[in-house]
């Protein structure tokens, strides 16, 4: 593998799509392909109501996938309607996405929201992947993994550059001394360009991680 050694983080977001059929049809054809390698990490980023069945399948299956949500409550176990606790869901996630532009869009994510999401996965024993959206964002304590995803990037066909995201992965390195990933466009044509940057672990891909063939060619050109 390229890049010395380093962690390869493959991470895949559904966002609002797949039903649980079409979930598991993604995990049958994705999870047999995988190769199990040390520094390879991939991850399947659900919906909620599909995390148990992919959680199950991967299991049976044994693929070396890791399965996580795409947010969680910043707040424990209690009475707050519509909430999926970190408690609830360390059953089946591993990793959390936490902070995407479309929940800081869409639904007033601050800053401070962030923070309590990361303490309630840390307190969980959950990962939390904090997307940030450039230089200013804020990175929350305790928290060794991070996503750069420039708003123009994302749904675009559009990436930033891989010699501009390894320069803002190396502002946040030298900060924090995190592992940082690209998302934004990522495609399996791209996504070598992203990961053999000296201060990029990975990519965080939603558009082209939806078909399971491009998937398994971003994990393969990934690592080839
Ligand atoms: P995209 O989305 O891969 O479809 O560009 C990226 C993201 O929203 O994280």
């Amino acid at each position: 593998m390229d890049g010395g050694g380093k962690n390869i983080w493959i991470i895949a977001n559904w966002k609002s799509n797949k039903t649980i059929q079409e979930a598991l049809d993604w995990i049958s054809a994705v999870g047999p392909k995988l190769e199990k390698r040390e520094n390879l990490k991939v991850v399947i980023c659900t919906t909620f109501t599909a995390i148990e069945e992919v959680k199950k399948a991967v299991m049976v299956g044994n693929y070396p996938l890791i399965v996580g949500s795409q947010d969680l409550s910043p707040f424990p176990e209690g009475a707050y309607t519509g909430e999926e606790p970190a408690i609830i869901l360390k059953q089946f996630a591993e990793l959390s996405i936490i902070g995407h532009s479309e929940r800081r869009q869409n639904f007033g994510e601050t800053d401070e929201m962030v923070s309590k999401k990361v303490k309630q996965a840390l307190d969980n024993q959950i990962t939390p992947l904090v997307c940030v959206q450039g230089k200013e964002t804020q990175v929350p304590e305790g928290v060794k993994l991070i996503a750069y995803e420039p708003i123009f990037a994302i749904g675009t066909g559009n990436p930033d550059t891989p010699e501009n995201a390894n320069e803002i992965a190396e502002n946040f390195k030298e900060k924090y001394g995190i592992e940082v990933l690209y998302g934004g466009s990522v495609t399996s044509k791209n996504v070598k360009d992203f990961v053999t940057m000296d201060n990029i672990n990975g990519v965080l891909v939603v558009g082209a991680s939806l078909d399971p063939e491009e998937f398994v060619r971003i994990v393969q050109n990934a690592i080839r």
